[in-house]
C-alpha cells in the first residue's frame, strides 16, 4: 500500500504522522514545492519511528511526482491557509490552480488512486478535482464534515461535561462557517438525544461555536488548524485502506440524493475501499432540508466563479 500526502505544511504533516503511527501503508510520500521542506519533515518523522514503533517508510520529495508512482491514496492539502478574519471562499482564486494541477500530477503517475481534498475552499475545491479529472465520482472524497463533527462533539461534550467519545454527531452541508449544519436533532449521549442533557440556548450555542470552529483557532493560532484536519484526513485514509466501511460526513458528487445534483456538498457516506461507497439518507426535516438547500445554493454559487478564473 502507497500513500502520498501533497502539501508538506502543518495540516499534511500532521496527516502523514498520523498514518505513519497507525501503519496505513508501507510506502509513504510527502510531496512539496517548496525545495527541502517534504524531505525535511519526512527525516525528521522517520526519527520517530524507532520511538513510536511504526514501519511505514516515509519519503520526501519536491514536486517530483514520479516518486508518487503507484499511490493508492493521494490527499491533497496543498495551498495557501486561512490567516484570522479570512473565509475559506477568499482563498479560492490561488487555490483553485494549484489544486487542479496537483491531481492531474498525481494521476499522470497513479490513474487508479483514490483522491482525498483537504484543501479550501473544500467543497469547491472538490468540485474542480472531480469536473477537471473526470474520475469515477467514488474516488473523489473532501474531507470536512468529519472534522467538523469532531468539533461538533468537542463542543458537546464540554456543555454536557461527558466524554467526547461517547457522544455521537454529524454535520452536513458545506464546509463554511455559515453553509455548515451540524444536526443538533439527531446527535445523542449514549444513544439518547442530546437535547435532554442541555436546554435549548446552550444546545444553539453549540451548534454556533461548531460553525465557526475553524475561524475560532485560525483567530487563536493565526492561522488554520492542523492537528484535527491531519487526524481528519488520517481517519479517511484508514476507512478506505482497512476497508472499514466506516459512517463519515463527506463531501461527494450529488446527483439527486438530498435534492440536488451537480455539486460536491457534506453528507453522510459510507467509506471503504472503493473511495465513498454509498450515501446514507438521514431523511431529513424540512427545517433541515431548506437548510441544506441554502448550503448548497452558497456552495453553487461559490463553484460558478471557478469560470471566471
Ligand atoms: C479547518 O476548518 C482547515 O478547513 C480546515 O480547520
Amino acid at each position: 500500500m502507497k500513500i502520498t500526502v501533497v502539501g508538506a505544511g502543518a495540516v499534511g504533516a500532521t496527516c502523514a504522522d498520523n498514518i505513519a503511527r497507525k501503519e496505513l501503508c508501507s510506502e509513504l510520500v510527502l510531496l512539496d514545492i517548496k525545495e527541502g521542506v517534504a524531505e525535511g519533515k519526512a527525516m525528521d518523522l522517520m526519527q520517530t519511528a524507532t520511538l513510536l514503533g511504526f514501519d511505514t517508510r516515509i519519503t520526501g520529495s519536491t514536486n517530483d511526482y514520479a516518486k508518487t508512482a503507484n499511490t493508492d491514496v493521494a490527499v491533497i492539502t496543498s495551498g495557501i491557509p486561512r490567516k484570522p478574519g479570512m473565509t475559506r471562499e477568499e482563498l479560492i482564486g490561488i487555490n483553485a490552480g494549484i489544486v487542479k494541477t496537483v491531481v492531474q500530477n498525481i494521476l499522470q503517475h497513479s490513474p487508479n488512486a483514490i483522491i482525498i481534498v483537504i484543501s479550501n475552499p473544500m467543497d469547491t475545491m472538490t468540485y474542480l478535482a472531480l469536473q477537471s479529472s473526470g474520475l469515477p465520482k467514488n474516488r473523489i472524497i473532501g474531507m470536512g464534515g468529519i472534522l467538523d463533527s469532531s468539533r461538533f462533539k468537542y463542543y458537546l461534550s464540554t456543555a454536557i461535561g461527558c466524554a467526547a467519545t461517547d457522544l455521537q454527531g454529524v454535520v452536513i452541508g458545506g464546509h463554511g462557517d455559515t453553509t455548515m449544519i451540524p444536526l443538533a436533532r439527531l446527535a445523542t449521549y449514549q444513544g439518547s438525544p442530546v437535547a435532554d442533557y442541555l436546554d435549548a440556548d446552550t444546545l444553539k450555542k453549540v451548534v454556533a461555536d461548531t460553525m465557526i470552529g475553524g475561524a475560532t483557532l485560525t483567530g487563536l493560532l493565526g492561522t488554520s488548524a492542523w492537528y484535527a484536519p491531519g487526524a481528519a484526513g488520517a481517519a479517511l485514509v484508514e476507512s478506505i485502506v482497512r476497508d472499514e466501511k466506516k459512517l463519515f460526513p463527506c463531501c461527494v458528487s450529488l446527483d439527486g440524493e438530498y435534492g440536488q445534483k451537480d455539486i460536491c456538498i457534506g453528507v453522510p457516506v459510507i467509506i471503504g475501499k472503493n473511495g465513498w461507497e454509498k450515501i446514507i439518507d438521514y431523511k431529513l426535516t424540512p427545517d433541515e432540508q431548506a437548510a441544506f438547500n441554502k448550503s448548497a445554493d452558497a456552495v453553487r454559487n461559490m463553484n460558478a466563479v471557478l469560470a471566471t478564473l
